[in-house]
């Protein structure tokens, strides 16, 4: 088996309970929830009612219909940003963002909406006074992603969530990177709108993610139809979650979600973190000892995520992420990682870096194994 170390990308492997879990519910259950009154039709209804409660407590949500499944991040950022911005709206973000968030408010702008992009420090660092500086009188949201895909870099997100709570600006944080891996209460940070992908750091499929919406926010859905109830009704139901799950959901996906989120819930949170943060500091010190090589994101004393974003010397990402896979079997990635505002903030653009990311089956051997090959190529 090659050694992967594109976490960030996408986490593999996932834990048993993941595989048996979506198993199951396609070859076991087959049917879909919300729709049939008979058994298996019921039994679906729960996977997904236990999916919603289990994320609800990972995250510090009280009401567990306030989170609406969605097929990624992606689109629960596009129904966050397109919902809460009409035009003559301002948002407030920064130069650190990926392009699930960046385009989206690049539409809201050609639609009549002013964006603000507060620069990041070099390590892709926001400093919440700039933020504070930046909001006005008619700022509707404010968006950022809590830890880089590309630097690893960690925002102050509890220092933000009181700094939106004052202003009454409603937060949205993107939180791809973190969601799994580093504690997140919505309730305690001030969040008003949290997206994050299944099927990263919540160790669940492809094709999962969602969007927790706090009391009291009202957006338009992005996609209406059938919602298995309120069938009589001409137009989208208000009632939460209906109103944002329109379609058949992805059943199989959710209860391979739902297994993972139970997995992080019992093996603890801040166990994850640690393991994390130890892997992160191994390849950290043990790339610093390289020639050539130059990190980019966080002091080495300062909070980060598992990422690690480094460049080599004279030599194309591109072309190093080619030969560490054909000649020695590692997955890294390399380039902009879908965040060329990112790059142009540390100094990458347009080349990009090389962005090595575990995760928790990742094994200290294997980091060895990456740093003795990345000293090798070097060598030659
Ligand atoms: C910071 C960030 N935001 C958003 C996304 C989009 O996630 P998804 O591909 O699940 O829509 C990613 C995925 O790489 C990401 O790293």
């Amino acid at each position: 088996m090659p050694i992967y170390l594109d976490n960030a990308a996408t986490s593999h492997p996932k834990p048993e309970s993941v595989y048996r879990a979506v198993d199951h519910a396609l070859r076991e259950i087959g049917t879909s929830p919300g729709r049939g009154g008979y058994r298996r039709g019921l039994d679906a209804t729960r996977i997904v009612f236990g999916a919603r409660e289990s994320l609800a407590e990972l995250f510090g949500i009280k009401d567990s219909s306030r989170l609406a499944f969605t097929s990624s991040a992606t689109e629960a950022l596009n129904l966050a940003i397109a919902g809460m911005l009409r035009p003559g709206d301002h948002a407030v973000t920064t130069t650190m963002e990926h392009n699930s968030v960046s385009r989206p408010l690049r539409l809201a702008e050609k639609r009549g909406s002013s964006i603000t992009r507060i620069p990041c420090d070099r390590s892709g660092f926001l400093n919440p006074r700039d933020l504070a500086a930046a909001l006005r009188a008619d700022t509707r949201l404010i968006v950022l992603s809590h830890c880089s895909n590309v630097t690893g870099t960690v925002q102050l997100l509890a220092e933000i969530g009181h700094l939106a709570t004052k202003s009454g600006v409603p937060l949205l944080v993107d939180a791809a990177q973190t969601a799994g891996v580093m504690p997140i209460d919505v309730t305690a940070m001030g969040i008003s709108l949290l997206a994050a992908p299944g099927h990263k750091g919540l160790l669940g499929p492809q094709g999962t993610g969602f969007l927790y919406i706090a009391e009291g926010l009202e957006l338009p859905p992005l996609v209406v139809g059938g919602t298995g109830g309120h069938s009589s009704g001409e137009e989208q139901p208000e009632e939460m979650p209906d109103r944002f799950e329109s379609g058949t959901l992805n059943t199989p996906g959710i209860a391979g979600l739902r297994a993972g989120v139970e997995f992080i819930l019992s093996t603890g949170i801040e166990t994850i973190r640690k393991k994390e943060m130890s892997l992160a500091r191994h390849l950290v010190e043990g790339l610093g000892r390289l020639r050539g090589i130059t990190l980019y994101g966080p002091a080495p004393e300062k909070e980060r995520g598992g990422i690690v974003s480094f460049t080599v010397e004279g030599r194309d990402p591109a072309m190093l992420g080619f030969t560490l896979d054909q000649e020695y079997d590692i997955e890294v990635r390399t380039g902009l990682h879908c965040a060329p505002w990112a790059h142009r903030t540390i100094g990458t653009y347009p080349a990009g870096t090389i962005r090595v990311s575990p995760g928790w089956f990742t094994t200290d051997q294997e980091i060895e194994t990456f740093l003795s090959t990345m000293h090798e190529i070097i060598k030659t």
